[in-house]
Formats: C-alpha cells, structure tokens, sequence
C-alpha cells in the first residue's frame, strides 16, 4: 500500500494506546519475551533479514511497520519457527524465548518444534476458519491439545475462548453454524478465539485487519486491547494509524534491517532515522 503523503500530520496524540498507572507500571518491568540477537536469515540467495536485533517485551503490543518486501512476514515466521519447512531457507543468530526455564534459543536443539510452535497463535491477513462449525473451530485446537477432560469442560472452554474474542453474545445461538457463513469480520475475531484456543504465550498477527472494512477494523483493534498484559503480540500493519491505535512499541524494517525501535510515539511521531521519517511522510510505500 502507498502511504498517503500527508499520513504523518494525521497521526495526532490522541491517536495512541493510554494505559492505566497499573499497566504502565507493568510494561515498564515487564522483560523481554523474545530477544532477538544478530539475526540473519536467507531464502537461498535472498537475504530477507540482517543483523537484527530486537526485544518484543512480554504483554505489550509490538508492531512491525515498513515497506512490502522488508521482512516482516519472513521475522514473524521466523518466531515459531514456520520456516523449516522451506528447503533453502537458513539463519544465523539466536530468537531467545523466555519460559519457565529462562531464555531459551528457539533454534536450541533440546527444543521441539511442534510445541515451540504450540507457545504461538498466528492470524492470518485473511480470514481462514476451518471448514466446520463455530464450536468446533475453537474446540479441535483444544482437543488437539488435550487442554479439556470433559465435553462440559470443552463447552466452558469454548465459551471461555468466544468471551476472550467479544463474541460470544454473537455467536452462543450459531455455535453449530458454519464459520464460513459468518461474516469476514465475525470470520477473523473466531480466527483470533481459535488462536487463543490452545493458550498461546505470543499471538503472532500477519496484517489481521488488511482485508475488513472499518467497522470490523474496529472491533479487532479493541479485541487487541482487550487482550494487552494477557498475552504477548506482534502485529504487523501497513497503516501507521494503526499502528498508532494499538501498539506500544514500534520497529520499522526496510530491505531486511531494523532501522528504527522504541515506544510507538517517539517511533510514529519523533522517527530518528531518516527512512523511517521518509516512509512515515510517504515519500515511499
Ligand atoms: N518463501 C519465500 N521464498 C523465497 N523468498 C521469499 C519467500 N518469502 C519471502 N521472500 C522474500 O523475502 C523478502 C521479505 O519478504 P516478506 O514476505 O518477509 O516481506 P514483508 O515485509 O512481509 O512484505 P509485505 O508487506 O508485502 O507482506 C522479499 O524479498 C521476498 O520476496
Ligand atoms: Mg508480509
């Protein structure tokens, strides 16, 4: 997408997340969940991302920001690990992921990949609920899992999951109506329940809300801040208002490298580097 060129002057304070004294007081101790160190990864000649260093700070919003092409996806992917399925990608670098045994590389060969990627939810930018009803959308992952003994404990815990995502009021007489006969908004909140299923440690959103229209937007971003401090996320979005609305730190990527971190003001508002300030006015998309 081209930034609007006069984005930048759009993006007032008022715009940005107000935390309560309690969450402030949480964000600033809260450690890092993943710590990104030197990380270089390759597809085969192509390499998506250099040297980058980067903290994503357990319960806060992270989002990723920068031109199409910078490696966004490619970092994203990177976390749970999605990229050993590809035959000539490689890495350098540690991804430390913080557990009950400390920080642990995600790489690290005491690590199964299975259920290092259990730890993560991932959202797609479109909408793809499994071809079954509501319930079971949310039930299978916690089936899968054996996260519930009994089918009282799995209606409690689809319930729970529906609650978590602000639609069960909704969705409690559809539960046995398909998912894909919802709505695309309605469709992407139950993609954010089902991910929510298994009790991700880190949501993992890729563009969640590049294909609603507005008022879905909405109700998306406010899930988000529903789900601030109980769970870790990384959003990526190609709109800075966004950004704005729903993070707490920024990063902004461009040809595989960080060029910019921090909390989302001093990012969107005071951007230090000179690309960064020249993607956030528009002078490239
Ligand atoms: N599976 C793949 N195989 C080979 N190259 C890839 C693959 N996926 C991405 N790339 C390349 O890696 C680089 C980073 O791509 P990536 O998808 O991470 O960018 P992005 O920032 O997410 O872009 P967009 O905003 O368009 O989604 C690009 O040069 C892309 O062409
Ligand atoms: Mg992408």
């Amino acid at each position: 997408m081209l930034a609007d060129a006069s984005m930048h002057d759009h993006l007032s304070e008022e715009l940005f997340v107000h935390l309560n004294p309690e969450q402030e007081a949480r964000l600033a101790n809260a450690p890092a969940k993943i710590d990104v160190r030197d990380l270089n990864f390759w597809y085969g000649e192509t390499h998506a991302l250099k040297k980058i260093n980067l903290p994503i700070v357990e319960g806060a919003v992270t989002a990723f920001i920068g031109p199409s092409g910078c490696g966004k996806s490619t970092l994203l992917k990177c976390f749970n690990r999605m990229h050993d399925v590809e035959a000539d990608a490689r890495h350098t670098g540690e991804i430390l992921m913080r557990g009950p045994a400390g920080l642990m590389d995600a790489h690290d060969e005491h690590i199964d990949p299975p259920l290092l990627r259990r730890r993560f939810g991932w959202v797609a930018q479109k909408p793809n609920p499994f071809p079954s009803s509501v319930y079971d959308n949310i039930a299978y992952p916690a089936t899968l899992h054996g996260l519930t003994r009994s089918r009282r404990e799995l209606n409690d815990h689809v319930r729970e999951m529906l609650e978590a995502a602000s639609m069960w009021d909704e969705m409690k007489d559809r539960l046995h109506e398909s998912g894909a006969d919802l709505s695309g908004g309605q469709q992407q909140r139950l993609c954010i329940a089902r991910a929510l299923s298994p009790r991700p440690e880190v949501l993992l959103m890729d563009e969640p809300c590049g294909s609603l229209d507005p008022i879905s937007t909405e109700r998306v971003e406010a899930l988000i801040h529903k789900l601030r401090g109980t769970v870790t996320i990384v959003i990526i979005t190609h709109n800075m208002e966004e950004a704005a609305r729903v993070s707490d730190f920024v990063a902004f990527f461009k040809l595989g490298e960080m060029l910019e971190y921090g909390p989302a003001k001093d990012v969107l508002l005071h951007p230090k580097n000179p690309e960064c300030l020249a993607y956030l006015t528009g002078q490239f998309g």
